[in-house]
């Protein structure tokens, strides 16, 4: 088993503070091989004693990993799904099977269409019964699973509500299968399927909480640093119907499986020291002592002895024979020299103990963005920076981003050459009109929420170049220092629901390889790894794996960031902090604020590096407006 820290049998000392089993993985394609290879077992033993397995499934980015991996069974192993009878959690209210978004397309997507479950053994609450029928329809749904023989295994993942199912903050412990409104979060994070919130449909039809608990076995799933707080609290704090995930607690035979960064926030994993002992190296220590200044709300040099002593963490200073005030000094020194409005480093400064390294200068830096507004968001301040600094900077946009772009970009654009064409400005308008009348007309066939066709996505993607490219000159970059890369795996694909190719890493490759970087700044590495920035970062890393002998790779080094929707990085994390001024806020949001046709991120812009300021004020720093956070990764 590739396990991390877990026997998987049992509670060690170290997971006394969770009250459900969990098991950590080294990253969700491990714990999908587990589990994929658990159920088969039991597809297995159940066919040689001619009984069913019902199962219950889950949809969403989470379980996407362990579809693939049975699709996988069954085609290179001969594993055979007719003995299985499937009752999904969930569908939306008002979406046809057909829809594209719908939770019934979505499993056909994704498993049925791959796998020989008999159809008449698939079951999927139906979105578009008339409402005075979603009732009955409930109870009908309900009565299935108890004909079936009740429900042997349910997958599920969790929402940042803590859902499961769509059982949203306040579902009872014994709720049936219903209607229910949507929370405002989950919309918000089903926003980018939709093309939009306001497309979000506002009610589904979920499972109880009753009923998932009804199961013989459950497992939750869930991956990205995203789902780290909601995985401690339903793992660690108390079984409230405020999280209905919580209610796993309950159950005797649920387990977590979850990747390192979902566990990032669990107590074992986070602040290690309360459940045993630990290696007092300088990054624990460092670690263990802003977390006790910000659990205390004490600065950083304010910090008493009987501070570590009662808050579990006296062992530091018995190992290392210090007193507080010492560590405290130390680990002040090592935050403080986080600090650095010279990302690019800075000429005459070699020796000294600074983030950016001060040779060569000026240096040739690569800015990776998933889609084009991640870096404007995550280090639009920075990118200024280094170009102001005079270093000689690259961005590239690793996609197009164009599912981000609603139809109504598509169709201003349309109208104006219409209207152009219209007012006669001269010149034969023949072809252009043709092209306009073929993109209105596109838009009109497929309707608010069908698949973009392909030229549509095209013109999406160019109008988000065009904003691409504003965002940039307000950085103060050129449009030659602009590349666009257009990967692959993103046009062939959509949310959730995206694989990478060959094809990408070597477009990666070949963009790294023209340019040697000194300097590269990515993003996606702690994100879902069924999300475009994650896989963007794995195109990434392949690529620089293929790198490994070039001599520029040896003389690279690699910062990683936050993107959009992307939760803030915590402070004993960041190795290099740069620093804004109000002004220099203003100027980011400007750039980010050119990227009208996905609607303005500019909040986000804002929020959490304004946050990260605070945390540094608090910790007893200088006070800033606001930083852009950075993380070293290891060489
Ligand atoms: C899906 C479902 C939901 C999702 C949850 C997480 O059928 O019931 O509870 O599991 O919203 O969604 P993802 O996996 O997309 O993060």
């Amino acid at each position: 088993m590739n396990i991390i820290d877990s026997p998987g049998t049992g509670q060690t000392q170290q997971e006394r503070f969770e009250k459900t089993r969990t098991l950590i993985f080294p990253d969700s394609n491990f714990a999908c091989r587990e589990l994929a290879a658990e159920v088969a077992e039991l597809i297995r033993t159940r066919k040689e004693k001619g009984k069913n397995v019902v199962m219950g499934l889950a949809t969403g980015s989470t379980p996407v990993p362990f579809y693939r991996e049975l699709i996988r069974l069954h085609n290179e192993e001969g594993l055979d799904f007719r003995n299985v009878i499937t009752f999904n959690l969930d569908e939306y209210y008002g979406l046809t099977a057909d829809h594209p978004e719908s939770y019934n397309r979505f499993m056909r997507d994704q498993l049925f269409d791959h796998v020989n479950i008999p159809n008449e053994q698939i079951n999927i609450p139906d979105g578009t019964v008339a409402l005075d029928e979603v009732y009955g329809s409930c109870i009908d749904y309900e009565g299935r699973i108890q004909e079936a023989g009740g429900l042997d295994l349910q997958i599920l993942g969790i929402g940042r509500t803590g859902h499961i199912g769509f059982n949203e903050p306040g579902s009872a412990e014994d709720s049936k299968t219903r209607m229910i409104t949507l929370d405002r979060v989950t919309r918000q994070d089903a926003a980018a399927d939709f093309m939009g919130v306001a497309n979000v449909p506002r009610s589904a039809i979920t499972m109880g909480v009753g009923t998932i608990l009804d199961a013989k076995r459950l497992v939750l799933m869930a991956w990205g640093e995203n789902k780290a707080e909601i995985v401690r609290e339903a793992v660690e704090g108390e079984v409230t119907d405020r999280i209905s995930a919580s209610f796993l607690q309950t159950h005797d035979n649920a387990t977590f499986l979850v990747d390192t960064a979902a566990a990032s926030k669990l107590t074992r994993r986070h602040h290690p020291w309360l459940v045993g002992s630990v290696k007092w190296d300088e990054q624990t220590t460092k670690r263990a002592v802003i977390w006790l200044s910000q659990k205390l709300d004490t600065p950083l040099l304010k910090l008493v002895d009987e501070d570590y002593n009662e808050n579990g963490v006296g062992e530091l200073l018995v190992s290392q024979n210090r007193q507080a005030y010492h560590v405290n000094i130390d680990v002040f020194n090592q935050v403080q020299q986080t600090i650095s409005g010279w990302p690019g480093g800075k000429q005459g400064t070699e020796g000294e103990n600074r983030p950016g390294r001060a040779q060569p200068f000026p240096k040739k830096v690569l800015i990776l963005s998933p889609e084009p507004h991640d870096a404007f968001v995550g280090m639009g301040g920075t990118i200024e920076r280094l170009v102001e600094q005079g270093h000689d900077v690259k961005i590239a946009f690793q996609t197009s981003g164009n599912l981000r772009v609603g139809d109504t970009a598509a169709q201003q654009f349309a109208n104006v050459v219409l209207e152009m064409a219209e007012t006669g400005l001269g010149g034969d308008w023949e072809k252009q009109v043709g092209y306009a009348q073929s993109i209105l007309d596109q838009l009109e066939a497929k309707g608010e929420f069908g698949i973009d066709p392909e030229d549509v996505r095209k013109l999406k993607g160019l109008v988000l170049r065009g904003e691409g490219r504003e965002a940039g000159r307000n950085a103060g970059l050129t449009p030659e220092q602009m590349v666009f890369l257009d990967l692959p795996f993103y046009d062939a694909g959509r949310y959730r629901r995206f694989a990478l190719k060959e094809s990408d890493t070597v477009r990666m490759f070949e963009m790294l390889q023209s340019w040697k970087p000194h300097q590269i700044y990515a993003t996606g590495n702690v994100a879902d790894p069924s999300s475009l920035q994650a896989l963007s970062f794995n195109a990434f890393t392949a690529a620089m794996e293929r790198c490994a002998d070039e001599e520029w790779r040896s003389d690279c080094r690699v910062w990683l960031y936050r993107g959009s929707d992307q939760a803030a990085m915590e402070i004993h994390e960041i190795g290099m902090a740069v620093p804004m001024s109000p002004d220099q806020i203003a100027i980011k949001c400007d750039a980010v604020r050119k990227f009208q046709s996905i609607g303005s991120a500019e909040n986000e812009a804002a929020g959490s590096i304004q946050q990260t300021a605070t945390l540094y004020d608090d910790l007893g720093m200088a006070e800033y407006e606001a930083i852009e956070a950075f993380h070293l990764q290891d060489a």
